[in-house]
């Protein structure tokens, strides 16, 4: 099976890369700009490998989306490119409306073309496979409740409101054309190579520097974290297994409160790699919310369990564990996104 994904060098897309071709015997075309998120040096470890390609291709540019179906001819896409820090999307929506909205409009459209001019045994097996977040669903109140795959869209933030806007658009090209898509919805991922804007690897590598670790309010926004490794895994499964037409929510079941989680991590630090600045909880510093704060968002992951038998194989102990214990030993990796040479060489300026 030969995979069109874009966002591959982004956190989760490398994540599926490295899960296809380590697990599978499928193999991929990664699209993607290269924005400030996407690093090649995420995809070392299989770059080399010839089930492997790379295209550094906007997915708004409709010209070099048809070239790069044309001549790779995948059975399936999956896509993830996307623009996706809130706080970004708060500061400057511009870009989430262009990548997630035009960028998602721009590749169904190419998808649908060439996916009409396939023979019927390729147009029947194709898929396309757009993947999404739970923040769509907006936010619970209170304590219980799960969002499930009927739960009603109500997005808070910019970013959530694009991602909604592209469900809704694959929604209507499966409805209306045919497309054999698949939409799945999942809750925040941790893991290696997690740009250093995101809570976690911020917290973990702020407090090695003795720097403060900034929590927004109280800290009592609750997320529901799957290890990124495990939403691979999902995602494979969805795109080789998944029933055309239907969505899945993927979720890890460990909601966990900001506050909790930046403990967790100062806990496993002063453990494994003490110093002058432990006990790095001290470092915990309260700052201004977020406006349009989401309070808690969690998911009924049943369904993708039930009808594809996926379950996550990390709990929250122990996948922030192996997080925490991957950033000491790329703490290189971290350097060179943090003063900009990962972008500066491959932009050929070093
Ligand atoms: N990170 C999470 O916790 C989470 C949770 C649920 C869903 N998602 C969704 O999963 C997908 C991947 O998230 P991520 O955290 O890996 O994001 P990321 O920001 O780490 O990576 C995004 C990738 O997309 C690329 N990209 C951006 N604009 C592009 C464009 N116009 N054309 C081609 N490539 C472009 C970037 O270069 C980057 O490699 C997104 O669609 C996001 O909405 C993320």
């Amino acid at each position: 099976m030969k995979l069109l994904i874009t966002g591959g060098a982004g956190f989760i897309g490398s994540a599926v890369i490295r899960h296809i071709i380590a697990h599978t015997a499928g193999s991929v075309v990664n699209v993607d700009k290269l924005t400030y998120a996407g690093n090649l040096e995420s995809l070392a470890e299989i770059s080399d490998n010839d089930r492997y390609v790379f295209e550094q291709v906007d997915i708004c540019d409709r010209a070099e989306l048809e070239r790069v179906f044309r001549e790779h001819r995948p059975d399936a896409v999956m896509h993830l490119a996307a623009e996706s820090h809130v706080d970004r999307s708060i500061d400057g929506p511009a870009a989430f409306i262009e990548t997630n909205i035009v960028g998602t409009y721009t590749l169904l459209e190419v998808a649908r073309a060439y996916w009409n001019g396939l023979d019927a045994e390729h147009r029947d097996a194709f898929r396309f496979h757009h993947i999404s977040t739970d923040e769509v669903y907006g936010d619970l109140e209170g304590p219980e409740g799960l969002f499930t795959e009927e739960t009603s869209y109500a997005p808070s933030s910019p970013y959530s409101a694009s991602k909604a806007s592209s469900d809704h658009l694959v929604r209507a090209w499966q409805r209306t054309y045919g497309l054999p898509t698949l939409i799945t919805n999942c809750s925040n991922n941790y893991g290696p190579y997690h740009f250093p804007e995101k809570l976690i690897p911020l917290v973990i590598l702020n407090a090695l520097e003795g720097k403060s670790l900034p929590i927004y309010g109280k800290g009592e926004q609750v997320r529901d974290w799957l290890y990124v490794e495990d939403h691979a895994r999902a995602l494979y499964q969805v795109v080789t297994k998944g029933e055309v037409g239907e969505t899945y929510n993927i979720g890890g079941h460990n909601e966990k409160q900001n506050i909790e989680v930046v403990h967790t991590i100062c806990a496993i630090l002063d453990e494994l790699a003490p110093s002058p600045h432990s006990p790095y909880a001290n470092l915990i510093t309260h700052v201004a919310d977020r406006p349009g704060h989401d309070l808690r968002y969690a998911i009924d992951a049943s369904k993708i369990e039930r009808e594809l038998g996926w379950r996550p194989e990390e709990t929250f102990e122990s996948g922030i564990r192996k997080t925490v214990q991957w950033y000491l030993a790329n703490l290189e990796w971290c350097r060179r996104v943090q003063d900009g040479s990962y972008q500066r060489e491959r932009l050929g300026t070093a």
